[in-house]
């Protein structure tokens, strides 16, 4: 069977006039289909890099990325795209924003898409907002715009990075219940970075612990907690093991 993501002793090097930055050093996994996997790792260990390079949007010194079983070689429809800051444009509408990602793509059908974006709205918790301007939203509900406008599309794989790291505690828990709620229904594979462990733990089926730069894969963690998961749940002893194991490895030499 094809795996979602494959990726195969990726290396990167960012060519600089002083000097280049050597961001990531042979990076290899894969992903099953629908499988969520969390990638942490110490600040510019590469893991932006990683999520950019898996998106097509920047070129491998070394190595390849194959996503649904085709080589990677520039920007591809396979993914969506969810940053820690929303990105809306703030003269246009939420269901405006939205389309955007269908308007600046050839070949589709804008009246069909305008039922899905409703579907999505509705699916995000955002129902009777869709006609109000992102300034007009918490951070939490423009956050959740954005996870449509990558979705729109339908693409297979769901790419995040620090996507709630912009929001307060309590927000974020509750991000954090709707997105594996989202994902349980959607059935897509998702690679979602985090610094916070205990959230990679909350929604993760695999953890990527990732080396200081040079970014290499150090470990890979399997969280095998039951599904589905709640907040009650990270106060449990096993939760507490696995955000002691991944803390652990990432401090670790
Ligand atoms: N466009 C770029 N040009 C040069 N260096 C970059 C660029 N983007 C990131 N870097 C450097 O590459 C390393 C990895 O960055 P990044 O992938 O953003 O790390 P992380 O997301 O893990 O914090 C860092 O040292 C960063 O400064
Ligand atoms: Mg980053």
């Amino acid at each position: 069977m094809t795996e979602a993501i494959e990726v195969k002793g990726c290396c990167l090097t960012y060519p600089m006039k002083d000097g280049s930055i050597h961001a990531l050093e042979d990076v290899s996994f894969s992903a099953r289909e629908g499988e969520f996997i969390s990638i942490v790792g110490p600040s510019g260990c590469g893991k932006s890099t990683l999520i950019k390079v898996i998106a097509g949007l920047l070129p491998l010194t070394k190595g390849e990325v194959h996503v649904e079983g085709i080589l990677v070689k520039g920007p591809h429809p396979n993914v969506g795209i969810v940053f820690q800051n929303a990105v809306l444009l703030a003269w246009r509408r939420v269901l405006d924003n939205i389309m955007l990602q269908v308007e600046v793509r050839k070949g589709f059908d804008k009246e069909e898409y305008v039922g899905k974006a409703m579907e999505l709205i509705k699916m995000a918790g955002l129902a009777g907002f869709e006609r109000r301007f992102p300034w007009e939203l918490s951070g939490g509900m423009q956050q959740r715009v954005s996870f449509c406008r990558a979705l729109i599309h339908d693409p297979p794989l769901l790419l995040m990075d620090e996507p709630f790291g912009a929001l307060d505690a309590m927000t974020r828990d509750e991000m954090n219940v709707w997105l594996q709620k989202i994902w349980t229904e959607k059935t897509k594979t998702v690679l979602f970075v985090t610094h916070d462990i205990a959230e990679a733990v909350f929604l993760s089926d695999r953890i990527l612990i990732m080396s200081p730069r040079p970014g290499t894969v150090k470990e890979v963690l399997d969280i095998d907690l039951p599904r589905p998961r709640d907040m009650g749940m990270r106060e449990g002893v096993e939760f507490n093991q696995y955000v002691g194991k991944a803390r652990r490895i990432m401090h670790s030499g």
